[in-house]
């Protein structure tokens, strides 16, 4: 057994050890998501700057593709970390489980360098095959994808193996049905058509069905897990919201994806469908702070990992607001026919996506790193008054809100000159680009994305060191 306060591997069950490689995947991709987002940003203020080394429409690709992929790191990771204390048995088929993850690894790293190797040429299917597949968001190409269908299959069987050969929780029931519509969804993103209105209408099934469903929902698991661990809240309370949520979720989520279809060359009925339901889905995202708030009260905040818990308590907010609030000011089309596809997307797309799931991933890098210390006291007293993760989550928190109000007066603009007044003409178009307010907001974007920089380092530093030499060890907490 290693000392208490020092990082050992020892320390964690077999579930866990995976968990931990997926979560260091997920840290690097987070830092190149961050480097190839400043390399865009200040293309968008110099735009010869690195013009035919590494292209605007590279480094854009490689940013958000890297948001999905770390974000499906940390969330597999974080299954994995609560799998065996959830199912309170060892996980089914561990040793093929981790052979997956090398060769999730080894692809991840293979699709990005033929990124940065071949960025223009001719698009052919051999391309759809071998280079890219040109999807936003899951761009990878289709040998790529045929890894991810089999590695997912493997992630699978380890989840529902694991539970159905031990204890079947609440929340793994609807853990189990939520990956079953998450991986099943991604197979519509994989088929060719050379008709982009049907190529489009599956793409969002991915796309929004993934972010605003089954990825929420999936959040809505292992947070509830989260809650009982760092406060040791009572699991039918935890179970029941879950419950709520979820129906509210896809109740509304669902058909919602309505809000996609507006302008594509989809039938007119979309508008009504779309608009309504998708100005429903903020209510589940209120369900979600008053939850996490409620529970937080009810334990006059007594919990032993303040940092897990306060990037939690980000993420209820985050959601809301990112997602449901600034998803809400341009859901209906009576709107969206103004902001549609201008930064004013952008500023929801960041807020929403760091909100709702960055925010999550970071927490469950606190408890792993709380438990790999051997399960040392995190909460009240942290040496330094905790500084470290202080200012990191002050940083990123700050960064991202001025980041996004910043694309918010941008997208205004473009609303404004280009849609209202220039009525969506090529030089409308650009005399909302050159306005000095787009244009300062494109700067600020910048300066914010600096300040997310310096949070990000600073936020690796204190994961690194936070609980060292810790003499203290948690009481245990979850109710017998
Ligand atoms: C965590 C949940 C969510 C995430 C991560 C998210 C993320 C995004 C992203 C990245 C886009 C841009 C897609 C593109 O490239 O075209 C987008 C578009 C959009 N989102 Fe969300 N979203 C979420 C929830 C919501 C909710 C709850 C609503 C409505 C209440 C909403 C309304 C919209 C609309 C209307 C668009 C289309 C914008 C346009 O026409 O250009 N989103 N979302
Ligand atoms: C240093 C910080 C960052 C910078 C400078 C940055 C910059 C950018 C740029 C320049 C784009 C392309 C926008 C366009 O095509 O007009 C972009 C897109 C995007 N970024 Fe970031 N980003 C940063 C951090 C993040 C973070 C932390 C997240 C989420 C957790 C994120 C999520 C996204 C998404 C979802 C899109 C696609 C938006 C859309 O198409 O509407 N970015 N980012
Ligand atoms: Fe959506």
């Amino acid at each position: 057994m290693a000392a208490l306060g020092e990082i050992s591997l020892s320390n964690l069950n077999g579930g866990q050890k995976l968990a931990v490689k997926y979560y260091a995947m997920a840290g690097v991709l987070f830092a190149a998501q961050i480097l190839f987002g400043l390399l865009a940003g200040l293309q968008y203020l110099m735009p010869d700057f690195l013009f035919g080394q590494l292209d605007f429409s590279i480094n854009r690709m490689v940013h958000i593709n890297a948001l999905v992929v770390w974000l499906l790191c940390g969330f597999i990771g974080s299954v994995y970390w609560m799998l065996e204390e959830e199912a309170q048995r060892p996980v089914v088929g561990l040793k093929l489980g981790n052979l997956v993850f090398w060769a999730f690894a080894a692809a991840v790293t293979i699709v990005v360098i033929v990124y940065l190797l071949v960025q223009t040429g001719r698009g052919e299917v051999a391309t759809i095959w071998l280079i890219t597949e040109g999807r936003e968001y899951i761009e990878a190409p289709r040998w790529a994808d045929i890894a991810i269908v089999a590695s997912v299959l493997v992630f699978f069987y380890n989840v529902a193996g694991t539970f159905a050969k031990g204890r079947y929780t609440g929340i793994a029931g609807v853990l189990v049905l939520d990956l079953i519509a998450l991986f099943g969804l991604y197979l519509a993103g994989m088929f060719f058509t050379p008709n982009v209105s049907i190529d489009q209408f599956w793409w969002w099934w991915v796309i929004h069905l993934w972010v605003e469903a089954t990825w929420e929902v999936l959040v809505g698991c292992i947070l509830a897990y989260a809650l009982i661990k760092t406060l040791g809240a009572r699991r039918e309370i935890v179970e029941t919201w879950l419950y709520v949520e979820v129906a509210l979720m896809f109740g509304s989520g669902i058909l919602g994806l309505g809000h996609h279809y507006f302008w594509i060359g989809t039938p007119d009925y979309w508008l009504s469908i779309g608009g309504f339901f998708s100005a429903l889905e903020p209510i589940p995202l209120v369900a979600m702070v008053v939850h996490a708030v409620y529970d937080s009260g009810t334990h006059k905040m007594q919990n032993n990992n303040h940092p897990a818990f306060a990037w939690i308590i980000a993420a209820a907010f985050g959601n809301f607001l990112g997602a449901g609030v600034w998803g809400f000011m341009h859901t209906l089309p009576q709107i969206n026919l103004f902001t549609h596809g201008t930064q004013w997307t952008a500023s929801h797309g960041h807020l929403a996506f760091f909100g709702a799931f960055a925010t999550v991933n970071i927490a469950f890098f606190y408890l792993a790193m709380q438990k790999l210390r051997g399960e040392v006291w995190m909460g009240a007293g942290l040496p330094d008054r905790g500084w470290k993760w202080k200012w990191s989550f002050a940083l990123l928190n700050i960064g991202m809100l001025g980041m996004t109000v910043a694309l918010l007066v941008a997208g205004y603009v473009q609303s404004q000159i280009e849609r209202a007044i220039g009525g969506s003409s090529w030089s409308a178009y650009f005399d909302a680009q050159a306005h000095p307010w787009f244009q300062q907001g494109m700067w600020w974007r910048e300066v914010f994305g600096v300040v997310i920089l310096i949070g990000v380092v600073l936020l690796a530093w204190d994961l690194l060191t936070v609980g060292r030499r810790e003499t203290r060890v948690i009481q245990t907490l979850e109710p017998a």
